[in-house]
């Protein structure tokens, strides 16, 4: 894998301030998010509602840092490529959810965006390494989905290392994502097995200073 990159999550920003909360993960080269994790939760899939197209559509127009939309939506099928089509960089769906993931990353990449496959903890890889041909993202959860600020399970890395492997030997050409509880304690283990893109909410948004959280903990997942 390449330089790191860090993907600050809004989950844990500010919902009324989130413009400003944008900005400031939005500093000098080094200081900057390389992606910015929109978490859209529909209270069905998961136990929590958050957000959705309308909204996305305001942050597209209010950064110019690529939007990492996080389905975790019932019926992506349906729902997804409307992400895609105002203009996020990247989105992807829980495998969990979606009918047809083939077809649905197909309706993605038309639409213009990066294709993300996204697993639950519990959810194992082998079954979804030919589908995974057709994504350009993995994201591996390493918390149950649905809230902000909830303890790193190591047992995923198991599933980062393997997807790591099938990458480096050239059987999928993925970004490896990770999801849930990475921060400062956290971030090197992950790093360790590979992971090239590292979501943080609450070790973003909850330090005083967001853009020097981003700095730091892409310094520590740094080989
Ligand atoms: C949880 C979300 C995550 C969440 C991570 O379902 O998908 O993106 O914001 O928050 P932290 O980094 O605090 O675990
Ligand atoms: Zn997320």
């Amino acid at each position: 894998s390449n330089q790191p990159m860090i993907a600050p999550s809004i989950l844990s920003a500010d919902f009324a301030r989130l413009a400003d909360e944008m900005a400031a993960v939005n500093g000098e080269p080094g200081h900057r998010a390389d992606w910015l994790h929109v978490d859209v939760m529909d209270a069905h899939f998961v136990p929590n509602l958050t957000l959705g197209l309308p909204v996305v559509k305001s942050l597209l127009k209010a950064t110019d840092i690529p939007i990492d939309c996080h389905l975790m939506i019932e019926d992506p099928d349906r729902w997804a490529p409307g992400y895609a089509e105002a203009g996020a960089y990247n989105v992807t769906v829980h495998v969990e959810a979606a009918e047809d993931p083939v077809m649905l990353a197909k309706n993605l990449r038309a639409a213009g965006a990066k294709a993300g496959l996204s697993i639950k903890p519990n959810t194992p890889l082998e079954p979804y390494v030919e589908v995974l041909k057709h994504y350009d993202t993995l994201l591996v959860m390493s918390v149950e989905p649905g809230f902000g600020g909830q303890s790193f399970i190591a047992d995923v890395l198991t599933k980062v290392r393997k997807a790591r492997e099938l990458v480096d030997t050239g059987h999928l050409n993925l970004v490896v994502e990770i999801d849930g509880g990475i921060n400062a304690d956290t971030i090197e283990q992950a790093a360790e097995a590979g992971v090239d893109c590292f979501v943080a909410g609450s070790a973003v948004y909850g330090a005083g200073d967001p853009a020097q959280a981003v700095e730091a903990l892409r310094g520590q997942a740094a080989p």
